[in-house]
């Protein structure tokens, strides 16, 4: 069995075996593997991204990475045919390692992988191909609802939105929410602010109008709040909110969550969503205060150069 980065040719059937587990009917299948992939690739996807394990010219498992940005990538775990199950823990390991060193040549520092929290083999698979546990991450929901529009922010809390101009700010803010941080802790000293924004644009659609700079009273900037509209649905991510750690302790993190939520109201999408490493007790303990509800829990996995 071949392992190697995807042909041209082949680039349909293995998105068809990573998408679906197993290939249809080649031929009835291809306009809407076609329809898939061109709905996958609108959200930035890459599907000449894919490791393939081939035999005998068939595509038998496909594995995918992304570049989230200059210096970071994700890996989407193999998927196979049944027909190659037995094996899989080797190949699959084979394959990750082969889209590791792609996304490495492509100057890739840090590699990440979010699993399903039972599949252990995977999580296996991962772990022989030199992966850490960084996080286990619960997934909320929020629907705005009509009473979210009319939520105010303490008067004397000021936000404005990005700007350009305004990035070494921005910067300089989310470099003081890392102090201390329970959010991804391994991750804040392997990443510069610069490198974190970067990802965090990318990361869904990006609005400047949506990216907000908190002040207090005095003026001085107290966190950043930065909301991401999905690319394949009506809904906004919270990408990252963050208090800077003298400022914290005091409501600032739940009314940075009110406001969130009343913009997104105003915008008229349906849901507000985020994620959180379960072991960061203060953002946990403010998103269920404000209504969210878990949606799935995963583990993420990563490698770092
Ligand atoms: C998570 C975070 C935004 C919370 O901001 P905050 O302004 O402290 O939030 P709040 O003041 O609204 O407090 C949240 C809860 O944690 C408690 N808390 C937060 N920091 C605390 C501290 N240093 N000491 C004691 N309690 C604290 C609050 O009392 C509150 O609990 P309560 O509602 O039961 O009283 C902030 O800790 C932070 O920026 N952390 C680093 C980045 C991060 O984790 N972002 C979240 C990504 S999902």
């Amino acid at each position: 069995m071949e392992i190697r980065l995807v042909r041209p040719e082949e680039i349909n059937q293995a998105a068809a075996v990573l998408l679906l587990g197993r290939p249809r009917c080649p031929s009835s299948m291809e306009k809407s593997y076609g329809e898939l992939l061109a709905r996958l690739k609108s959200t930035g996807m890459d599907f000449s991204r894919q490791i393939v394990a081939v035999k005998e010219g068939e595509v038998l498992a496909s594995c995918a990475f992304t570049q989230v940005d200059p210096t970071s990538a994700h890996v989407i775990a193999p998927a196979m045919l049944p027909s190659v199950e037995t094996e899989n823990i080797k190949l699959e390991r084979g394959m990750i390692e082969c889209a590791v060193a792609e996304a490495r040549r492509l100057g890739a520092k840090l590699v990440q992988t979010v699993l399903e929290k039972e599949d252990w083999p995977r999580q296996t698979a991962f772990r022989d191909a030199g992966f850490e546990p960084l996080a286990e991450l619960s997934f909320m929901e929020r629907h705005p609802q009509r009473a979210d529009c009319a939520m105010e922010a303490p008067p004397w809390l000021r936000f404005i939105t990005y700007e350009k101009d305004r990035e070494g700010v921005f910067l300089d803010v989310i470099r003081s929410t890392y102090e201390g941080t329970l959010d991804c802790p391994a991750l804040s000293s392997l990443r510069t602010a610069e490198e974190t924004l970067e990802g965090h644009k990318r990361s869904g659609k990006f609005d400047p109008l949506m990216w907000f700079l908190a002040f207090d009273k005095r003026n001085t900037p107290v966190g950043v709040l930065l909301l991401n509209l999905m690319e394949i649905s009506d809904r906004f991510n919270v990408t990252f909110m963050g208090v800077v750690a003298e400022f914290r302790g005091r409501g600032l993190g739940m009314a940075f969550v009110k406001y969130a939520l009343r913009r997104i109201c105003e915008t008229h999408r349906t849901v507000l969503t985020l994620a959180v490493d379960t072991r960061n007790w203060p953002a946990c303990r403010i998103y269920k205060e404000a209504g969210f509800v878990e949606t799935a829990r995963k583990e993420v996995l990563y490698r770092y150069f």
